[in-house]
């Protein structure tokens, strides 16, 4: 077995639990900077993915900077040594103590997604006498073909500012004593596996990169957001995205003035594949039409199946003699139907007391956990060991 967990290992922690290999976050790093560097491009890491200390402060120890969308993100950006200067602050529900919390750490830049936001932070920024960054956050209406809850860039969404705001918002700035444009900013959604959709984001930043030059707004800043996709069907053969073939589509189709900056939102890309999620089958139940796997884990701990229909592999961890395999759903715990990790899944004869791996759970795992049904939060371990 290939993986990094044995099952040996197992008895020593109580299930269920996640497990963060930072071999692998150490290398898709790596990958990541090195491929962002040929191209001059600036990665920030959304913190929203993931926020474990360990995992934040490896990605900050690569001089990556950091994505937040609240207060307490960047707070915790700041806590683990994210320099201000690097941290974005996003969302379209900013509250006026977020807002503060940004301003007193005197962050990088707003992404402003509303004319009344523009406002509210004018307001703040002349409350505490300073002048604050900010980029808009254009709706491009791009279909970004991935789930529609994890879509972000369509006219129907609520994020950005529509086209027909965008003379309306740069009037507010041109009046506004304290708001500083420095750029623009896009995310078409999460999950992206289809590169061609960011041609189309470069040909639409291209064209508002050429609007505000024409109203006299030399942009600092091209911000093109997040959304990278992971392979969740071969996690182990496509462990590190292709994140050369990700930076080249924006290197080659995005026309950027001079020293214009280029800026990244990566989440998923950057941790999905380095978490796994280790549970115990609790019973073995044979229905009449299928045969039930019951797992110590569920929605509670990753709800990705449930809110997403996501498909994450699943792995028997604990050895097997025989190569028989047979079909089971595999379920957690929770009184919910939607509490199912995988409708079909062929492993051998299962027992009460085997150990699975769950995949790919490092991004939007953990962090979306609930203590739903009164279940304890369950623990996250971390491991450099190659096995
Ligand atoms: N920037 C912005 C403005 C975002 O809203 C997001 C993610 C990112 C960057 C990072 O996107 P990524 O590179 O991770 O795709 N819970 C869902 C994903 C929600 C994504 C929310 N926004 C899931 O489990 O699939």
């Amino acid at each position: 077995m290939t993986t990094f967990i044995q099952n040996t290992d197992i008895p020593n922690y109580s299930t269920p639990f996640y497990y963060y290999n930072l071999n692998l976050l150490e290398k898709t790093l790596k990958t990541a900077q090195q491929e962002a560097k040929k191209h001059n491009f600036h990665i920030h890491y959304a913190l929203k993915a993931n926020n474990n200390p360990e995992i934040l402060s490896m990605i900050q120890s690569f001089g990556i900077g950091a994505d937040c969308v609240s207060g307490n993100e960047i707070t915790t950006a700041i806590a683990h040594d994210f320099p201000a200067n690097k941290i974005f602050f996003a969302g379209v529900g900013k509250t006026d103590k977020e807002i503060q919390t940004a301003i007193k750490n005197n962050i990088f830049c707003f992404n402003v997604e509303s004319l009344q936001e523009l406002e509210v932070l004018n307001n703040w920024a002349q409350e505490f006498q300073t002048n604050i960054r900010v980029a808009l956050r254009i709706n491009p209406n791009i279909d970004a073909k991935t789930h529609k809850f994890i879509s972000t860039g369509k006219a129907e969404n609520k994020f950005g500012i529509p086209d027909e705001k965008i003379d309306q918002a740069i009037e507010i700035i041109e009046n506004s004593s304290s708001i500083n444009l420095i750029g623009l900013h896009f995310h078409i959604g999460s999950q992206i596996l289809d590169l061609e959709i960011y041609k189309i984001l470069c040909e639409t930043a291209n064209y508002w990169n050429n609007y505000f030059l024409q109203k006299n707004h030399k942009l600092k800043i091209l911000n093109l957001g997040g959304g990278l996709g992971i392979d969740y069907q071969n996690p182990e053969k496509n462990s590190i995205p292709d994140f050369k073939a990700f930076f080249q589509v924006f290197a080659q189709h995005l026309k950027t003035l001079p020293q214009q900056e280029v800026h990244f939102e990566l989440g998923r890309s950057l941790v999905g594949q380095c978490g796994n999620l280790i549970t115990k089958v609790l019973y073995i139940k044979e229905g009449l039409q299928k045969n039930f796997a019951i797992i110590d884990a569920g929605m509670t701990d990753l709800i990705r199946p449930a809110l997403y229909q996501a498909q994450h592999k699943i792995k028997i961890l604990t050895p097997k003699k025989t190569t028989d395999k047979i079909n089971y759903e595999i379920v957690g715990p929770i009184c919910e139907s939607a509490d199912s990790f995988s409708q079909s899944t062929h492993l051998p004869k299962l027992k009460r007391g085997d150990y699975l791996m769950i995949n790919s759970v490092g991004a939007y795992g953990e962090v979306m956990a609930s203590q739903y049904n009164m279940r304890d939060k369950i623990k996250a371990f971390t491991s450099f060991s190659k096995h």
